[in-house]
């Protein structure tokens, strides 16, 4: 229902300002009554993580920060959702206004700054919804006044284990001075290693199985990458997502006043920078762990480009500010045409086929 009323409410949305519009919608989803969408051809599905995801096309992080709108998320037709930053204590993030749409490249800028209704909150919203069907993550963080930014994460899994399939442990948010920096080696190996451990005890206290992710950003150098890649795989972390937003500014973009906005790009102007970050990881990782790729996943073509890159499954946030929910079954659907063309019955053999170009550079 949410998805027909779309193109009505669209032109409402696009006149108010994209928080206000993005508050909105969120309380239409969580009051919206929620009917599960039609089973997903099984040549979708995809095994990663020990689930079985009914298909490959998830929400990113940041739509649902405060975790208040999932099963209507999921009955859009998303193969799972990432919900949060969540860190572990309420704080408000950055003033507005602290997120811009730059309408004609199809991007948005923000500096939300994690602002977080924090992990009691979320945590109470998670166990409302106990049981129910879908593929849910947590997105986490530490707070920005922290003192001890690894405590803050280990809180987070304590918390959140159990509640959700999968944690994502963010360290690649630009909007948080300072959070970036815990990419680096030893302070991201110790990161690992106390998240894992936390994990594992309540997990087992719970008899849960829950997945931890790491979360990397687009701007990294090959060679921090190494670094990252080479100690999530020795810690033993269950998947990489790659990548979040983008600190550049590529010099294509065409609403050059807004691109001078503080804060993280993403959106179709992300969409070559972090397929070619997200190859360059998957010829690293070699298979050892599950790849999902994010970052300007506008169409089938695109999602079909970031497996081809690597990604065994996709995120997408900001084409729904231009395209709507329509846009999930339009990828799905788009999917299907090429594994008919190409006489497949999944998309397994396709992850990472064409890494090796695209992490040249060569889209062609
Ligand atoms: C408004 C906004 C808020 C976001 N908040 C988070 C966040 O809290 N944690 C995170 O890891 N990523 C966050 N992201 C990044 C997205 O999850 C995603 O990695 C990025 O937007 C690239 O995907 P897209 O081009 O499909 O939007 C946010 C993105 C946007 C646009």
């Amino acid at each position: 229902m949410i998805a027909a009323l779309f193109p009505l409410a669209r032109p409402l949305l696009q006149a108010l300002d994209p928080e206000t519009a993005h508050q909105l919608t969120i309380k239409a989803l969580s009051v919206a009554p929620v009917r599960l969408p039609p089973a997903d051809d099984p040549r979708l599905a995809v095994e990663a993580f020990g689930r079985r995801f009914p298909n490959p096309v998830g929400l990113a992080a940041g739509f649902d920060k405060q975790c208040e709108a999932p099963d209507a998320l999921i009955a859009l037709g998303f193969g799972f959702v990432e919900l949060g930053g969540v860190v572990p204590k309420p704080q408000p993030g950055n003033p507005r206004p602290r997120v811009f749409r730059l309408t004609r490249d199809e991007a948005v800028i923000n500096r939300f700054g994690l602002n977080s209704d924090g992990l009691d909150a979320v945590r109470e919203r998670l166990a409302r919804r106990r049981g129910r069907p879908g593929i849910v993550g947590v997105n986490i963080s530490a707070n920005k006044d922290s003192a001890d930014r690894l405590a803050d994460y280990v809180a987070c899994v304590e918390g959140l284990c159990g509640l959700a399939d999968f944690l994502t442990v963010n360290v690649s948010s630009p909007n948080t001075p300072g959070l970036r920096d815990l990419q680096g080696e030893a302070f991201l190996d110790e990161l690992l290693a106390r998240s894992l451990e936390a994990r594992a005890a309540a997990d087992k206290r719970q008899g849960s199985r829950t997945a931890i992710l790491l979360k990397i950003a687009p701007d990294l150098t090959l060679d921090a990458l190494d670094a990252i890649v080479a100690t999530a795989l020795r810690r033993g972390v269950d998947g990489l997502i790659v990548s979040n937003t983008t600190v550049a500014r590529p010099a294509s973009l065409r609403e050059t006043a807004l691109a001078r906005e503080v804060g993280g790009l993403s959106g179709k102007p992300l969409f070559q920078p972090s397929t070619r970050m997200l190859a360059e990881a998957f010829l690293r990782v070699e298979r050892r762990v599950p790849l999902i790729g994010v970052g300007g996943v506008d169409s089938a073509e695109a999602a079909f480009a970031k497996i081809r890159a690597g990604a065994s499954l996709v995120q997408l946030y900001t084409a729904l500010v231009y395209h709507g929910p329509s846009l999930i079954g339009e990828i799905k659907e788009g999917l299907l045409r090429r594994l008919d063309q190409e006489r497949l019955s999944s998309l397994a053999s396709v992850v990472g086929r064409d890494a090796a170009r695209f992490a040249q550079g060569d889209f062609s």
